[in-house]
């Protein structure tokens, strides 16, 4: 049999601990992922037991909290702190999803487990390496395509056309779904994932945009679309209630339909 062994300085070891400030009434416990391409060290889980009395209800609030007060090393994104812009995703008690909007009493126990969005190269601690993602999403060319004279106002929808593009403009592209698909995490170079592939369907369902054709000859194509094997993990962790899977059958059928 093959035996498979991880490299070594894959493994992550036990970190540093940091003890609640004294005379803190209620504690909980963050296993925080921290890797720092600087050092030669393994990544390794640092715990911080946090006086959440001190805090904001949500888990960035926590992740601010230990910045500012027990460890200014940390490192993460956020921006919005209200679920807009994408950017504090990550993996929160074994789910990938947005640290604003994620409250740490949602994760039940006295510990939580923070680390990077899986499957993604990591720059620093909680900050994974978004470049190919964005280069996916860039290859589907996101925004509208016309081949007819410009209008002279701005290009007109009806209340129903304009219908069809909900459940897909929300996307904020934080990569919760595409970072949970098994598919993306064995052919993620070559298959685009559920983020990409919802972006793609939203421009397909623009009664404005005139490159149907091109943008389903772009994804016919035996990795970009079809290694989407209704796994339906993308569906489940998007923090904002889309539903990639859906959009990337509604992609497929639309591939059928030109066809016959
Ligand atoms: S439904 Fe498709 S895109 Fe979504 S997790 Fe499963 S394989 Fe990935
Ligand atoms: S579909 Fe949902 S989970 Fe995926 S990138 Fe968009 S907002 Fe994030
Ligand atoms: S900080 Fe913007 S989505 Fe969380």
């Amino acid at each position: 049999m093959v035996q498979l062994t991880l490299p070594k300085n894959s493994k992550v070891t036990a970190g540093r601990h940091h003890p609640a400030p004294e005379g803190a009434q209620r504690v909980k416990t963050f296993r925080v992922y921290r890797y720092d391409p600087e050092n030669p060290d393994n990544p390794r889980w640092d715990t911080y037991d946090v006086d959440v009395d001190a805090c904001g209800p949500m888990v960035l609030d926590v992740l601010i909290h230990i910045k500012n007060t027990v460890d200014a090393t940390l490192a993460f994104r956020r921006s919005c702190r209200e679920g807009v812009c994408g950017s504090c995703a990550m993996n929160i008690g074994g789910r990938n999803t947005l640290a604003c909007t994620h409250g740490w009493e949602e994760v039940p126990g006295k510990e939580c487990q923070i680390s990077p969005l899986p499957h993604m190269p990591v720059i620093k601690d909680l900050v994974p390496d978004m470049t190919l993602f964005y280069a996916q999403y860039a290859s589907i060319e996101p925004w509208l395509h016309t081949k007819s004279p410009e209008p002279e106002k701005e290009w007109l929808q009806s209340p129903e056309d304009r219908e069809k593009l909900d459940g897909l403009y929300e996307c904020i592209l934080c990569a919760c779904c595409t970072t949970s698909c098994p598919s993306y995490w064995w052919n993620g170079e070559k298959y685009l994932g559920p983020a990409t592939l919802l972006q793609s369907y939203r421009w397909l369902s623009d009664s404005r945009d005139e490159a149907t054709g091109e943008r389903l000859d772009a994804l016919e194509d035996p990795f970009k679309l079809y290694r989407c094997h209704t796994i339906m993990n993308c569906a489940q962790v998007c923090p904002k209630g889309l539903n990639p899977a859906k959009a990337i059958a509604e992609v497929k059928k639309m591939l059928v339909d030109r066809v016959v």
